[in-house]
């Protein structure tokens, strides 16, 4: 339940980045010996992936912020009901097929921002060696040996973060060199590379499209920080926008977010940065702008819902385009029943910003527009409910708490 039209003010401090934890939990199959990850944030997505671990048979403990996962002895076949139920784990696939040369996982359910298929993850398993079936929803990746080789990750909307991850993972303990090429270049995939190199994994240029992979023998424990979440950080920034007010992240990583922020400027939003803390606030009238999403670095398709309600407060027109995903609109009808002007055409929604919003019940859809109908019930007039917030949980670590320290009205109630 929010209660709008409260400016954010205060601190906020990022929490580790959800999309590099979950890769880098499920590196740590790819050694008996311990691992310690700290900087996890605390989310149900990332419980989830350490109940998938604990199937396989690792020992996991979370303790406050910090992960220990021990996979002395794991078996390859994930369950079916848990690995379903979440896109991210589609990333054991990679370490269990470079430790045991085979991984049974099931097939990734439909998703609601769009079709989601694993082809380009498949296709390099089987550049180095795999043998892929598809057999009663279960996807079987298996070899005798893995063998470096040359891999082309790039797919219809530029390559795959989690693909380029998993076969990485793979690649670490395969025979031989591996060349990824048209690699997807996200700081998140950085963030997983250098968990495996401090492992003992000998990868270069994870943050350019040309990653190459040296396998070895074995891999040994390791301790790792994750890097904070660019796309929590991008959602505090714009919801300080959003609401007019003045907000400083702390501990955010700055130089993960140039689209966004940049972007954010060109709209009249002022950005000071001082090491790692960033400052937000109004500079004046705010200016539409146009946005098409694309892969790192380009403007992230996970901060799009959030930028379109900064756009529906800002007065004038402008277009966000939508290149990662074909369905990541959701949000937009739920944002008309705020009085937001929204059309779609194709990939691309025509905002007519500037309408004041007001309060109303919404339903949430993903984890992003979820995100985005928070940051437009914190600018709207009145009371907003937004309802299926397991979603927000997801992906936000304790982000009524987070914004209420910025004074915003907002309280999570049960649904009677
Ligand atoms: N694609 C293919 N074939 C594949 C894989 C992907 O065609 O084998 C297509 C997808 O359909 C999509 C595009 O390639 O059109 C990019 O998908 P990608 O594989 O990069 O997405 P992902 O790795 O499954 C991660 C994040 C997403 C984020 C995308 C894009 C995790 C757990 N998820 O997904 O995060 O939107 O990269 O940056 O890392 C979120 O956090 O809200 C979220 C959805």
């Amino acid at each position: 339940m929010i209660k709008g039209g409260v400016p954010l003010h205060g601190e906020v401090t990022i929490s580790g980045s959800k999309n590099a934890v979950l890769p880098i939990m499920a590196a740590t199959l790819l050694t008996a010996e311990p691992c310690v990850i700290r900087r996890v944030p605390n989310l149900s997505d990332v419980k989830f992936m350490a109940e998938i671990l604990k199937s396989l048979g690792a020992q996991v403990k979370l303790d406050g912020d910090t992960l220990q996962v021990r996979a002395e002895k794991i078996k390859g076949v994930g369950d079916y009901e848990l690995i379903r139920k979440m896109r991210g784990s589609v990333c054991i696939m990679g370490p269990l097929l470079g430790r045991l040369k085979k991984a049974t996982v099931s097939l990734p359910g439909g998703c609601i921002i769009g079709a989601r298929p694993i082809n380009l993850h498949l296709k390099g398993f089987e550049a180095l060696g795999a043998k892929i079936t598809v057999e009663a929803g279960y996807v079987r990746a298996q070899a005798k040996r893995l063998v470096g080789s040359d891999v082309f990750l790039g797919g219809r909307a530029g390559s795959t973060v989690l693909g380029t991850a998993n076969v990485m993972m793979a690649a670490a303990l395969a025979e031989g060199v591996t060349i990824i090429e048209s690699a997807a270049c996200e700081p998140e995939v950085v963030d997983v590379a250098n968990f495996l190199n401090s492992m003992g994994a000998k990868i270069i240029g994870a943050g350019s499209p040309t990653i190459t992979v040296t396998g070895v023998k074995e891999l040994h424990g390791a301790e790792h920080e994750v890097i904070p979440d660019r796309i929590e950080a991008a959602t505090y920034a714009l919801a300080a926008a959003a609401t007019n007010g003045k907000v400083t992240l702390l501990g955010a990583r700055p130089d993960h977010m140039h689209a966004v922020l940049d972007k954010m400027r060109d709209a009249g939003v002022k950005v000071e940065r001082r090491g790692t803390a960033l400052t937000v606030s109004r500079n004046g009238r705010l200016k539409p702008v146009d946005i098409t999403t694309l892969p790192y670095s380009g403007f992230p398709t996970d901060a799009q819902a959030q930028m379109m309600v900064l756009m529906a407060v800002t007065p004038g027109i402008s277009i966000i385009t939508e290149r990662i995903f074909e369905s990541r609109f959701m949000h937009v009808s739920e944002l008309a029943r705020l009085g937001a002007d929204i059309e779609i055409e194709g990939p691309s929604a025509i905002v007519k910003g500037g309408r004041p919003l007001s309060g109303a019940p919404v339903m949430a859809s993903d984890l992003r527009a979820s995100a985005a109908l928070v940051i437009a019930g914190l600018t709207a007039k009145g009371a907003t409910q937004v309802n299926r917030v397991y979603h927000l949980d997801r992906g936000y670590e304790n982000i009524d708490g987070k914004l209420r320290q910025l004074g915003a009205r907002i309280e999570r109630v049960e649904e009677t």
